[in-house]
């Protein structure tokens, strides 16, 4: 199975329902559209809409951090800012550290890029092991860490403020890039944490973000903030991309502005934690004795299951079912997690869902 096949969708999703919020959000889009005149003969500036860069900043500045709007470049979602913060950070053969289990699009990225990957354990609740960092900085060069530190998939953890200040502390000493993939920051239903770029004070942090994973994937709207290499980060963009298209930012912004992103995000972070808990209950049902996280953000949850557990073989099993799961093994380059797996709580629940879930222990013998 290769990476690029994995999602977890479980039967029952209904792609028919459309959320009030989303419904608004194409009304503004359309408004753009319809006010745009001559713009379409046009590329707008590299960096993107200046509102929409606005709009990011006035919620950036909610969790911590006072961005600039000169300090943000609009992207195609966050795979294409880390992307960009990759390749203006590192040359070919450089090391970068990744955490283990960690989001596998970050690990598509390094093998493309040609550089080197040491991975650092994760802890399930509270993230990158910040020791293990350290230790890892004595023996190997590194160039940069990329880390999610708000509701990191595949697990839902987030890592510490001491460990944050620390794991900032060594970038300043070993003179490395952080690389913030902070795709879930907002979802929190207990706390939005700040982001990383709130304890950022020598511009070390390259924060990278996107609407994919609270609003819409088929947007492909993000953005980054490149630090000390921002301006590498922006004309890289401008060669690769050239531009972003405008009406659609400026629709966005307006959704932002008129308050209709942060009703929706209200209601959608209810939603959120309403489906983990269907979700845990059920695994309380099981019999096969596991260990599940239970994130406070995030849309998926980690499970260990016994050892002798392979979820390759189960993914198999259950695909022959129409249940779709996704394998420990996706979220490391070191074939660790065989008997572990992401389950998503993206989705609203349904019947068929819940009996999918209630079949699964039966395919793991
Ligand atoms: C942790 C993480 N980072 C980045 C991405 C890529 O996001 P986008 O759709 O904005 O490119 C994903 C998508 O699955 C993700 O889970």
């Amino acid at each position: 199975m290769s990476r690029s096949a994995a999602f977890d969708l479980l039967p029952g999703s209904d792609k028919n329902d459309v959320p009030a919020g989303i419904v608004q959000l194409n009304r503004s889009i359309s408004r753009a559209l319809r006010r745009q005149r001559g713009d379409f003969q046009y590329y707008d500036e590299p960096a993107g809409d200046p509102s929409l860069r606005q709009q990011i900043a006035l919620r950036a500045a909610k969790r911590g951090w006072q961005a600039e709007v000169d300090e943000l470049c609009i992207t195609s979602g966050c795979q294409q800012s880390l992307f960009l913060a990759l390749m203006a950070v590192c040359q070919q053969g450089d090391v970068v550290t990744v955490e283990a289990p960690g989001f596998y699009g970050v690990l598509q990225l390094l093998e493309q890029l040609g550089l080197q990957v040491v991975e650092i354990p994760a802890s399930a609740e509270t993230g990158l092991d910040v020791g293990a960092f350290e230790q890892t900085l004595q023996r190997w060069d590194i160039k940069a860490c990329v880390v999610s530190p708000s509701f990191a998939t595949p697990t839902g953890a987030s890592m510490p403020l001491h460990a944050r200040v620390h794991l900032i502390e060594l970038a300043e000493r070993h003179d490395l890039a952080i690389i913030e993939d902070d795709i879930y920051g907002e979802s929190g239903w207990l706390v939005v944490p700040d982001t990383l770029k709130a304890v950022d004070h020598s511009n070390r942090v390259i924060h990278c973000s996107s609407l994919s994973k609270v609003l819409s994937r088929d947007l492909r709207l993000g953005w980054i903030s490149g630090g000390r290499w921002h301006d590498d980060i922006v004309r890289l963009k401008l060669t690769s991309q050239l531009a972003s298209s405008r009406f659609i930012q400026r629709g966005v912004a307006d959704f932002f502005a008129d308050g209709g992103y942060a009703a929706y995000l209200r209601r959608y972070r209810q939603q959120l934690q309403r489906q983990r808990d269907q979700l845990l209950d059920l695994l309380g049902t099981w019999s096969v004795p596991i260990r599940a996280t239970s994130p406070a953000g995030g849309l998926a949850l980690w499970l260990e299951l016994p050892e002798h557990v392979d979820t390759i073989k189960l993914y198999n099993r259950a695909l022959d079912e129409g249940i779709v799961i996704t394998p420990g093994e996706l979220f490391s380059m070191s074939g660790k997690f065989s008997n572990c797996l992401r389950l998503s709580f993206a989705h609203p629940w349904t019947r068929a869902r819940a009996e999918a879930l209630m079949r699964l222990p039966s395919l793991m013998a």
